[in-house]
């Protein structure tokens, strides 16, 4: 055995980067294996970074084209340069993953390039491209090997024309048309850069509405808005098989309760029906680890696993498969790992989606309240009120504030609108704080910016909006 570490982590995502840094600030003696040639994960690779890049870039596209011209900036031979728009993308990723290779140098983190694979307790074996094996000693053992995209049976991806995120952000021209099969997270970001550089997009959803797992009244107001970007949404519906045609793709769809099957054209499909965990080849047999039948492994609290030494984080267990909430793992385990209190509320982990406008929430959602039996009042506040919206011509979406009837404790807060992304912090802030929504009612927030909204909101609570 060449080396003996007090933390040997498995992966170099969001979860396992974060885990690396905040075991090195401790002082801890810790080695992270990243497959990839590059650290970052999926996040960084293939996920957040890249989508978001493009999602920034396409969305000025889509404002030069409509929007510019209201506010007196005339625009001739405006042109997209996808080539161009795809090297500020890599650009972003490649500074990213180089700067958490200089994080892991700083903290004193061993980084080795190969798959990592369980071997027995406490010891961990590493093999790189060239299929050179070494083996490392672990007091301590953290899984974050992260999750890749649930695919269809009988759909075979080939990331050219039938494609999951990583096809989906590097296609080298801008297909006609597009079939996003899943309205969900990946299926409106890419749905709506596409539609912003040209493509005519449909979206497959099984279910009757988009984005499960948001506020219902967001979920319906947003398909409108999508809509009406030219996103066009075939709900209750599921995908039967495609057909891959020499110059296209026949997608075959029929009633998700069965019925006539009908076929779409297209250009490339996207399939993005979820994510499931990434274990392959990582010998969790060995030890006795179990996963269940999603492929999430088994943990026992704390982020143990039932085999003492060996932890897990971030998208491979239960939970939001988010970047912040992998990050939170990875420092919350490297505590418990040093002997300090690591902890992280789930209950308080936001979502955002990034299309435009965006739309955050965090905490209950009205339905959740409801069936849990939890009696709330609500303040509702709309951007069309808010005078920076106003200003801005971007006055789509409204604020809801969901507080306890009784104590007023906010329980949870559903936001769509331009930057609503950056205004759920304070919402988390205040909530981790358990404020009431009189707290937020009563909180100076500053003229004129769209935060004002959320404090309108709160006011609404206790039915004194002021601005409406
Ligand atoms: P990962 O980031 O998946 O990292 C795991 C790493 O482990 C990978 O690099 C993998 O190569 C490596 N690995 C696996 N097995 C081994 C092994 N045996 N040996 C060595 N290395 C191994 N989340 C957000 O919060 N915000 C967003 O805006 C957002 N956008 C997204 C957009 C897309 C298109 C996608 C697909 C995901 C997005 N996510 C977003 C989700 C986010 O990327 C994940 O939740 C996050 O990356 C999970 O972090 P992780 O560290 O658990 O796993
Ligand atoms: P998702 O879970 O968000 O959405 C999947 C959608 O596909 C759901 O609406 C589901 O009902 C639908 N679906 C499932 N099976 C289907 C089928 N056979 N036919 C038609 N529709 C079907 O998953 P998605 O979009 O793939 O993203 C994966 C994960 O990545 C997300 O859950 C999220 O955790 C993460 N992510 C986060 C982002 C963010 O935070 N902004 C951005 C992108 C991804």
């Amino acid at each position: 055995m060449s080396e003996v570490y007090d933390v040997v982590i498995i992966g170099g995502g969001p979860g396992g980067y974060n885990c690396a840094i905040r075991c090195g600030q401790l002082g801890l003696k810790t080695a992270i294996i990243e497959m990839r040639s590059t650290l970052g994960g999926t996040c960084l690779n293939v996920g957040c970074i890249p989508s978001k890049a493009l999602l920034h870039a396409s969305e000025y596209y889509a404002a030069a084209q409509n929007e510019f011209a209201d506010m007196g900036i005339e625009v001739s031979g405006l042109k997209l340069n996808l080539e161009k728009m795809m090297a500020q993308k890599a650009d972003a990723v490649k500074g990213l993953t180089e700067g958490v290779k200089f994080l892991m140098k700083k903290n004193k983190v061993t980084h080795y390039e190969g798959k990592g694979k369980i071997v027995g307790k406490g010891e961990v074996e590493v093999t790189d491209s060239e299929g050179k094996a070494q083996k490392l000693g672990a007091k301590n053992i953290v899984i974050a090997t992260g999750s890749e995209p649930t695919t269809l049976p009988g759909i075979e991806i080939d990331e050219e024309r039938v494609v999951t995120n990583t096809g989906a952000l590097s296609l080298k021209e801008v297909p006609k048309k597009l079939v996003l099969i899943g309205a969900g997270v990946i299926g409106l970001e890419m749905g709506s850069v596409w539609s912003r550089l040209g493509s005519e997009v449909t979206v497959v959803e099984y279910l009757d509405h988009i984005m499960p797992g948001a506020d219902a009244e967001i979920s319906k107001q947003a398909q409108k808005i999508f809509k009406g970007q030219g996103l066009d949404f075939k709900l209750s519906t599921k995908v039967t098989g495609i057909e891959k045609l020499k110059t296209k793709l026949k997608v075959n769809v029929e009633p998700a309760q069965g019925g006539e099957t009908e076929a779409l054209d297209a250009d490339v499909v996207i399939v993005a029906i979820g994510r499931k965990p990434y274990t392959e080849g990582l010998g969790l047999e060995t030890v006795g680890i179990g996963t269940d039948k999603r492929g999430i492994i088994e943990t026992t609290g704390h982020f143990k696993t039932i085999v003492e030494g060996i932890w897990a984080i971030g998208d491979c267990v239960a939970g939001p498969m988010l970047a912040h909430k992998a990050e939170d793992d990875g420092a919350a385990v490297a505590e418990l790992i040093a002997g300090k209190a690591g902890h992280v509320n789930y209950d308080l982990v936001p979502s955002v989606v990034y299309t435009s406008p965006e739309i955050a929430w965090v905490g209950k959602t009205e339905k959740q309240l409801k069936d849990a039996g939890i009696k709330y009042k609500t303040g509702k506040f709309p951007f069309m009120a808010n005078s920076r919206a106003r200003t801005n011509h971007q006055t789509d979406g409204f604020v809801k504030i969901l507080a306890d009837a009784t104590t007023d404790e906010v329980l949870g807060v559903h936001m769509m609108g331009i930057g609503v992304g950056e205004m759920i912090g304070e919402i988390c802030v205040a909530m981790e704080f358990k404020a009431a929504s009189e707290d937020i009612a009563r909180t100076c927030h500053a003229h004129p910016t769209l935060s004002e909204a959320i404090r309108q909101a709160a006011m609404g609570v206790e039915g004194w909006t002021m601005q409406m």
